[in-house]
């Protein structure tokens, strides 16, 4: 979402005549668009100022501006620490952007804008200028779920939909733009709702747009998979066969240490009916090693239930004690117990993961190719899986849905070669 956010800053800066460089050396204004959802994360932050100080001393006129969610939860510290920081911004505020620049450039201190605007920003910005091919589009933001451990609905606020006639004309101009791939976006993109009905329905709409050869969307919540959502995987065939579902723990205790509102039975549920509507599809998670209370048998309970899904890809994290959130305000499992568990944790799904991409070895895949590759001559894609895939091959397929034979299943991609069948196989 960062990411999309950064996009769009781009969007709302051009018409002021800049435009993105990729050393801060070069730089008229340096934008650090921040995460707050682990320590490290938001430590980085003041690092990476740390480094950045000698540019504003050489030139005094650069504008330093902090963006997102540290940006958000930290507010006036950002400047105390940092005093030569000339912009706060927090993520609901950026289409301010060109506003606050003129009142930084005249102001004596930071300019600050932490508070929720009512208007919403996607009213205010402008098309994107150049959509990547797999591009990306908020269509939801914030979080109403509270889980113990987590910062969001504190820094991105509550739930919220974007209508989704304002989603289907982005969609549309990205594509026409030259997309090929929409990922919606969203901090529980599966709680999106419209006058209509929910994701599913969205879902469906975008898939009737020419040219628009796959929907992704991520990231989910088990609570808010519904019926009809798990219907589009059966009916929708632009729809990826792949699925970021978070679960964060598979013991009941401790998914109710953290408020998730599920338990790993639900999840093992969800995930058997999600796999029947669409025999091919894959999943990936999150997960956390290390919640306050988990014990030896509750760390026993999370790989227990990574061994029986079977996960494709997947992040795991060591738990962060972010300030004001409950699980913070309980005691802490040592540092070396959460290393230890989050290391197992890591080895099963790294394992899980090479097993997935060898399975597609010697099967044909579709590629979606968007870019060229690392080395000369070589074209790099994904496959439905989201599968980093590479070949040798012209540039003309960069923008195209391929059907490539897969020849090797390397640990985090998969090496293709090129073959002018239509024959497809599912790795999954
Ligand atoms: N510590 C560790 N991981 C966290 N996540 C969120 N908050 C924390 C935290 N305090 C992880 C969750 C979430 C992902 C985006 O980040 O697994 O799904
Ligand atoms: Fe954070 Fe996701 Fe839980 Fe919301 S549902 S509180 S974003 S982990």
């Amino acid at each position: 979402m960062n990411v999309y956010d950064s996009a769009r800053m781009q969007d709302v800066l051009a018409p002021l005549g800049y435009a993105p460089t990729e050393r801060a050396e070069d730089a008229d204004m340096v934008i650090l668009n921040t995460c707050h959802i682990r320590e490290n994360a938001s430590e980085k932050v003041f690092s990476e100022l740390g480094r950045l100080r000698p540019l504003k001393q050489a030139r005094p006129g650069m504008i330093f501006a902090v963006a997102g969610c540290v940006a958000q939860a930290e507010g006036p510290e950002i400047v105390a620490r940092a005093p030569f920081v000339d912009i706060v911004m927090g993520p609901q505020t950026y289409h301010r952007l060109p506003e606050m620049v003129a009142r930084a450039a005249r102001a004596a201190g930071a300019v600050i804008e932490t508070e929720f605007p009512a208007e919403s920003k996607f009213d205010h910005l402008p098309d994107s200028a150049a959509p990547a091919i797999s591009a990306f589009l908020t269509i939801q933001e914030g979080c109403d779920k509270f889980c113990s451990f987590c910062v969001v609905p504190y820094t991105r606020g509550a739930e919220a939909s974007r209508p989704m006639a304002a989603v289907l004309a982005e969609a549309r101009q990205l594509v026409a733009g030259g997309a090929r791939e929409i990922v919606l976006l969203g901090q529980n993109v599966n709680a999106w709702h419209g006058d209509a009905g929910g994701l599913g329905r969205l879902v469906r709409e975008l898939a009737e747009i020419p040219d628009l050869l796959r929907i992704r969307y991520t990231t989910s919540h088990p609570r808010d998979m519904d019926d009809d959502l798990i219907a589009a995987h059966r009916d929708v065939p632009a729809l990826v066969p792949f699925l970021h579902l978070p679960v964060q723990s598979g013991s009941d205790r401790v998914l109710a240490a953290m408020n998730r509102g599920h338990t790993a039975d639900h999840y093992r549920r969800l995930v058997d009916r999600l796999r029947a509507a669409r025999r091919d599809l894959a999943l990936s998670t999150d997960i956390i090693a290390g919640h306050p209370g988990e014990t030896e048998a509750d760390h026993q309970a999370t790989l227990a239930l990574i061994r029986d899904i079977g996960f494709a890809q997947a992040f795991s994290f060591k738990y962060s004690p972010r300030p004001g959130t409950p699980a913070a305000a309980a005691r802490q499992i040592a540092e070396v117990e959460k290393d230890r568990r989050l290391a197992e944790i890591q080895g099963l799904l790294r394992d899980q993961q090479h097993v997935f991409n060898r399975a597609c070895a010697g099967k044909m895949v579709k590629v979606l190719f968007t870019g060229p590759g690392r080395h000369p001559g070589q074209v790099a894609g994904r496959s439905p899986w989201l599968q980093p895939v590479h070949m040798t091959g012209p540039a003309s397929l960069i923008g195209t849905e391929t059907t490539v034979r897969i020849a090797e299943g390397h640990p985090n991609s998969l090496a293709a070669e090129p073959l002018p069948q239509t024959e497809e196989l599912a790795c999954a």
